[in-house]
């Protein structure tokens, strides 16, 4: 796998942390391309369990190096607490690295994104408040603060300045916040250049070096598909591109240094936040996955809207990232909840049926999904290691969705462990080799 990229197929929280952790083992550099503290993952080592937000998962395997790319949006004080967290459980930092020209999330972001809510009251887009929007909207107006820029502070001092005119009279409610004082922001962010400088480098190069090498490198998408800037449910998206051509832009790449893509989705659907959601289920079968599949925010806490899996959604998401491969994750939490249903075209309530997803926003928000029911399954398959030790049903749910999407399964993922996991795509080189 020189160029590998992973990316969300739905709307986030596919399960992305646990594959790259096991995909960073085999990695040489992992590098996060988009996003910020938005997201967040869960890995799950032995007794242990991480929650990391900025750092890509790899940091747990010593010999990987991990990169936090250009496109990433970074709030300092989050990075270091991170970093600081890992060295407390014994995790060491030193394959850290972070690109200069990644753009910070400042103290007025944060303010920003949650005066903005606020003011958008029921048509609210349900974000994380974690300034991601307004720090990318700095960045796209040339009034953004860079990694780089910790490391002067007349030149930090002067940007801040510039960067927080603007925002005084969307910001008035807060005009004695002591957060937003010039000189004490200065200073704090110098703080956090002090404690980042070792790590940061030119990410770009890094990678160009490692693939020009014939290593690997696992590009690590945040957020899903649907909620990509262009291409999800806008407005209710975030402020980034989580699709895989976003990995070229976000870590300096160009689209010929990637070998192949693969889309994360769960075996069912969740979303948080506002926005269209067509095979929601706001039922018992919704709050059973919820229940089984733990589906409550890592970043936030909020509990997941839930619903069947869209297959409508998940083959546009497969065009828009050029899927070679999709991984399925959760599928034990569908055990014992059968005959079981996936959405394969959308209804308007007027009459007309979508087979593909509908670009017009008015339509994707009073679409209702129509479904095919599919056998469900009772056995606990969270023991099974081959697809042959899945019982029929589930190797026939997989089986639909592969054909739907028309991307072969590699990876299924059967419970939360790290072993937990069927890798398909090895299995069948190793008979195809064998035979
Ligand atoms: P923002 O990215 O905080 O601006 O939030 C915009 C939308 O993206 C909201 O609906 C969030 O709930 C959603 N979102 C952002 N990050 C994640 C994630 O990592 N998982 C799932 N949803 C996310």
């Amino acid at each position: 796998m020189p160029g590998l990229v992973i990316v969300g197929a739905q709307w986030g929280d596919e399960g992305k942390g646990k594959v790259t952790d096991l995909l960073a083992e085999r990695a040489d550099v992992v590098i996060r391309f988009q996003g910020g503290n938005n997201a967040g993952h869960t890995i799950v080592r032995g007794d242990e369990e991480f929650k990391l937000h900025l750092i890509p998962s790899g940091i747990l395997h010593e010999g990987t190096l991990c990169a936090i790319g250009n496109g990433v949006v970074i709030d300092p004080k989050i990075l270091t607490d991170e970093i600081e967290g890992l060295k407390r459980r014994g995790v060491g930092a030193a394959n850290l690295r972070i690109s200069a020209n990644a753009h910070m999330i400042m103290p007025y972001h944060v303010l920003l994104d949650t005066a903005g809510e606020a003011r958008l009251g029921s048509s609210k887009i349900g974000t994380t408040k974690r300034g991601i929007g307004p720090c990318y909207a700095d960045k796209s107006a040339r009034l953004g603060i860079r990694v780089q820029d910790l490391l002067d502070e007349k030149i930090l001092r002067k940007k801040i300045m510039a960067a927080m005119e603007p925002k005084r009279q969307l910001l008035r409610p807060h005009a004695k916040d002591p957060d937003l004082d010039l000189h004490s922001m200065t200073e704090e962010y110098v703080t956090y250049g002090h404690r980042l400088e070792q790590y940061i480098a030119d990410t770009a190069r890094l990678c160009w070096e490692e693939l020009d090498a014939g290593r690997s490198v696992l590009f690590e998408g945040a957020q899903g598909a649907l909620l990509d800037l262009d291409h999800g449910t806008y407005p209710f998206v975030t402020s980034s591109n989580p699709i895989a051509g976003a990995a070229c832009v976000g870590a300096g790449v160009g689209p010929t240094d990637i070998d192949e893509v693969w889309g994360i989705t769960k075996a069912y659907t969740t979303r948080v936040g506002s926005g269209p959601f067509p095979s929601e289920l706001e039922d018992s079968v919704g709050d059973r996955l919820r229940e089984n599949g733990g589906e409550f925010g890592t970043t936030t806490g909020r509990p997941r809207r839930c619903g069947w899996l869209d297959l409508v959604a998940l083959r546009y998401a497969a065009r828009l990232n050029g899927m070679t491969g999709l991984v399925i994750t959760k599928l034990d939490v569908l055990t014992g909840i059968g005959p079981l249903q996936v959405a394969v075209r959308y209804r308007h309530p007027e009459g007309a049926t979508f087979d593909e997803f509908p670009y017009h926003q008015s339509v994707l928000h009073r679409a209702q999904a129509e479904y095919e029911e599919l056998p469900g399954w009772e056995e606990d398959i969270s023991s099974a290691r081959s697809i042959e030790d899945l019982p029929e049903a589930a190797r026939d749910y997989l089986d639909f969705v592969a054909d739907f999407i028309g991307v072969p399964v590699t990876v299924v993922g059967v419970g939360p462990g790290r072993d937990q996991v069927i890798w398909v795509s090895e299995q069948e080189e190793k008979a195809l080799e064998a035979a």
